[in-house]
């Protein structure tokens, strides 16, 4: 029971070198670090899913490839279709459009970064595919410091009047999580960017690019919505912790793929059944085998 979003396809991009991360990335991908029980990867992934999206492809370095691809697998029984490409070097973000290019079909893309966290409600995403147009959006989310980030500033209809890469001072405190959303064309628009200073194509570029001719849309998250990007080992923590927190309290899992691919209406409630007999016994599958019972 396939149902695809009919318009946009998924880029997931696990890549980069996790070097903030060492030693805890030597020998493992960042993104299949754990948030508290589950591989990094997992949050992003039904990020892409919850936006109603379930043709995605997978790029990340040709050494962590093969282990993205024992974890999620081909993508069917979550009723996906997940394909894989290699990013040889991490060259960066906006890099992912280009190699994801021959995928994504001249269709508008969503582009996902692997380290990013969202939880909370997602209708903002649905927002930004559903009035996407010729514009690319990014998201806007109020921080404390968002020195470590993308900095966007905006006007009250969503325009956008400046983005920075890390700014040291800062124009406002609208952080850009690591979700983008783009018309079809934006694999040509990433191939017309120069490497950066740290020799990467920026994705801030990318979108400076849209803005310069007044294509570049911000919509705001919102507070009820909570956002992690984990590249510190504080930042992972909180990260777990905030999972860890609302799990135990709610008795409800964020980011199981079997659940959302049910909810979504990518499987169904048979297909759902059949996908937790076969995993090991673990608490991961008690829940979801509550979940089969309190939706028959
Ligand atoms: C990247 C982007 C930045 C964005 C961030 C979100 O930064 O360059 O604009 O705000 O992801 O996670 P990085 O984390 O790669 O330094």
């Amino acid at each position: 029971m396939t149902q695809t979003s009919g318009t946009h396809r998924g880029i997931l991009l696990a890549g980069g070198r996790g070097t903030r991360l060492h030693p805890l990335t030597a020998t493992v991908s960042k993104q299949l670090v754990a948030v508290y029980d589950k591989p990094m990867i997992y949050y992003s992934l039904t990020t892409l899913m919850l936006a109603g999206i379930n043709e995605i492809v997978i790029v990340s370095s040709p050494h962590d490839l093969p282990r993205f691809q024992v974890l999620l697998g081909d993508g069917n029984r979550w009723g996906l279709e997940l394909a894989y490409a290699e990013q040889p070097e991490p060259r960066g973000i906006a890099e992912a459009l280009i190699i994801g290019e021959k995928f994504v079909e001249n269709r508008p893309v969503m582009l996902a970064l692997g380290d990013n966290v969202v939880y909370g409600r997602f209708d903002f995403l649905r927002k930004a595919i559903d009035g996407a147009g010729d514009h690319a959006t990014v998201f806007a989310y109020h921080v404390d410091d968002p020195t470590a980030y993308g900095v966007v500033e905006f006007d009250q209809s969503g325009a956008v009047i400046s983005i920075e890469e890390k700014p040291a001072q800062p124009r406002s405190r609208w952080a850009v999580p690591g979700m983008y959303v783009y018309p079809p064309g934006v694999a040509a628009e990433a191939r017309a960017l120069e490497p950066s200073a740290r020799g990467e194509l920026e994705i801030t570029d990318l979108n400076r690019r849209y803005l310069e001719r007044s294509a570049l849309r911000a919509l705001p998250m919102g507070r009820g919505v909570a956002w992690f990007d984990t590249g510190t080992a504080q930042e992972l923590l909180e990260a777990s912790n905030f999972i860890e927190a609302i799990q135990s309290r709610q008795g409800l899992v964020v980011g199981s793929p079997e659940e959302v691919a049910f909810q979504m209406g990518f499987i169904s409630h048979d297909e759902f059944a059949a996908l937790v007999d076969a995993l090991p016994a673990c608490r991961y599958r008690d829940y979801l085998e509550r979940v089969i019972v309190e939706t028959r």
